[in-house]
């Protein structure tokens, strides 16, 4: 219990050609900490999501999964076998000919035999409400079920931590309803990246900031107003 799941230690990365995006960052997520992070556009919380996953080499600093450091790409490949990952963009999770290979794959990828991941993938298929989409061409799908279909692909490992970078992009308000359920009904350490504090204030416990290329504490804790009025039952905003 005494390690964090995952670890940044002083990481520094600078695109080529670019002043420094993360610049001694430090980070931790521990066992059962539910964390939302938030930060303005470019800020770079979706390279510091990049470099923890493996996928970005910083240029300083070190990270550590599970509380083995990630000394090579073997490490990493072993560590995100246990990480439930959901990329911003879904065209960057989503690559097999079918949504039921790509469900499937992070299971196949476990080593469960090809009947076992099939049956996880139309499992999390039915759980984001995609049940019939096993055929369908990821490719040609609408961006909001690309989305689910890519969120499928997370709950399909049954991971041990989610990192989930803007899950609600281009959802419906019904399938973001959802996906708040799903999340509250998930005993899991997460991250949580988004823009939208009425989702991690559902969904997370503690709110931190990026800013200046490291991460902020912040005081904030999310929290949901509840209020009554007239015509209250029209969609609204305050
Ligand atoms: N491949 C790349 N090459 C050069 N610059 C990049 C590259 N990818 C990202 N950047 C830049 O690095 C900075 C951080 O980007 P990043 O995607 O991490 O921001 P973000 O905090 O996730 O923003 P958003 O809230 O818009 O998703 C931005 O200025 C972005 O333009
Ligand atoms: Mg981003």
């Amino acid at each position: 219990m005494s390690h964090a799941i995952i670890e940044l230690r002083d990481v520094t990365y600078a695109f080529p050609d670019r002043d420094a995006t993360l610049n001694g960052l430090t980070f931790h997520l521990h066992h059962g900490e539910k964390l939302g992070l938030f930060g303005p556009n470019g800020a770079g919380k979706s390279t510091m999501l990049h470099i923890l996953m493996g996928l970005l080499t910083p240029d300083q600093g070190e990270v550590e999964l599970f509380g083995v450091p990630m000394s090579d790409d073997k490490a990493f490949e072993a560590a995100r076998l246990r990480i439930g990952f959901l990329f911003q963009h879904s065209d960057d999770q989503l690559f097999c000919p079918t949504v039921l290979d790509d469900v499937a794959f992070g299971p196949l990828n476990q080593g469960l035999t090809r009947d076992q991941a099939a049956e996880r993938a139309r499992e999390a298929l039915e759980t984001v409400g995609l049940a019939g989409f096993e055929e369908r061409i990821p490719h040609r799908l609408s961006g909001g079920e690309k989305k689910l279909v890519a969120l499928a692909t997370v709950l399909a490992m049954k991971p041990e931590v989610l990192v989930l970078d803007e899950p609600t992009t281009g959802l419906s308000p019904e399938a973001k309803e959802r996906l708040v359920e799903i999340l509250k009904g998930l005993d899991l350490a997460r991250l949580v990246v988004s823009h939208d504090p009425e989702f991690l204030a559902a969904t997370t416990d503690r709110l931190i900031a990026m800013r200046d290329g490291r991460i902020r504490p912040g005081e904030l804790k999310p929290h949901t107003h509840i209020h009554v009025h007239e015509e209250g039952d029209v969609p609204h905003q305050h």
